[in-house]
């Protein structure tokens, strides 16, 4: 069975990189961001204030977060609800990486995400796979593009779809998000020691997919 491993900083492509390589490969996607979404999810409908740790300890133990799918596609399931719809708001994405700082919320989900990769070829995306979720994942990615890169895509994804953007709003919160991401005490978003860094800056999608299947090829 074979893993991959890919981790990167919000935006830098790697839900659309994922999946168009895992279909390539008939592989299994993991979405693990989904999941840290789903818990925060939970945490907004409660209320719970995001710098409350012993409430959001105390919250875990009524979280129940599973994945599932659905003609191919990664299905987040909390405590029974299919949330899959509703995870997707800024709402969410920002209260998702303050949370996922606790260690609690990572303990939540970390059994969870090792078992997937015990079933099937499996591919995962997030931050920190190769460094410690599946650190003997037999490709690792370290997935990035510069910060106004991917603020310009994230600003071109809203507009497509009709909704208001402000450029520069989004590239303050892409930063946050990373500094959040990459300062926090457990498994920090970095780069392992032995992932291949590919900077997506310059390139297509379909650049991004050979690159990764020819990485692929070398360690198969
Ligand atoms: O990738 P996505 O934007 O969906 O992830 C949401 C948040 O979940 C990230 O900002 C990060 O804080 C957290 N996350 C994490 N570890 C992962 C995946 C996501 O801490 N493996």
């Amino acid at each position: 069975m074979y893993s991959i491993a890919i981790d990167g900083p919000a935006g830098a492509g790697k839900s659309t990189i994922a999946k168009t390589i895992a279909k390539k490969l008939e592989f299994i996607y993991v979405d693990t961001g989904a999941m840290y979404r789903a818990m925060a999810l939970f945490f907004i409908r409660s209320k719970i204030d995001d710098t409350d740790e012993a409430v959001i300890d105390a919250a875990c133990k009524n979280i129940k977060v599973s994945i599932a799918y659905e003609n191919g596609m990664q299905q987040v399931i909390l405590n029974g609800e299919n949330v899959t719809g509703q995870i997707r708001a800024e709402e969410v994405g920002n209260m998702a990486s303050k949370t996922s700082a606790y260690p609690s919320v990572r303990a939540a989900l970390l059994d969870l995400q090792r078992d997937l990769a015990k079933t099937a070829d499996i591919l995962m995306d997030g931050r920190d796979i190769g460094t410690n979720v599946l650190p003997d994942a037999d490709l690792k990615i370290y997935l990035t593009a510069s910060v106004e890169v991917r603020a310009k895509r994230r600003y071109d994804e809203l507009i497509e779809k009709g909704q208001e953007a402000d450029l520069a709003v989004i590239e303050e919160d892409i930063k946050k998000r990373d500094h959040q991401d990459m300062t926090r005490d457990i498994a920090p978003l970095k780069q392992a020691e032995d992932a291949v860094l590919v900077d997506s800056s310059g390139m297509t999608i379909e650049e991004v997919v050979d690159t990764v299947i020819r990485e692929f090829e070398k360690v198969k």
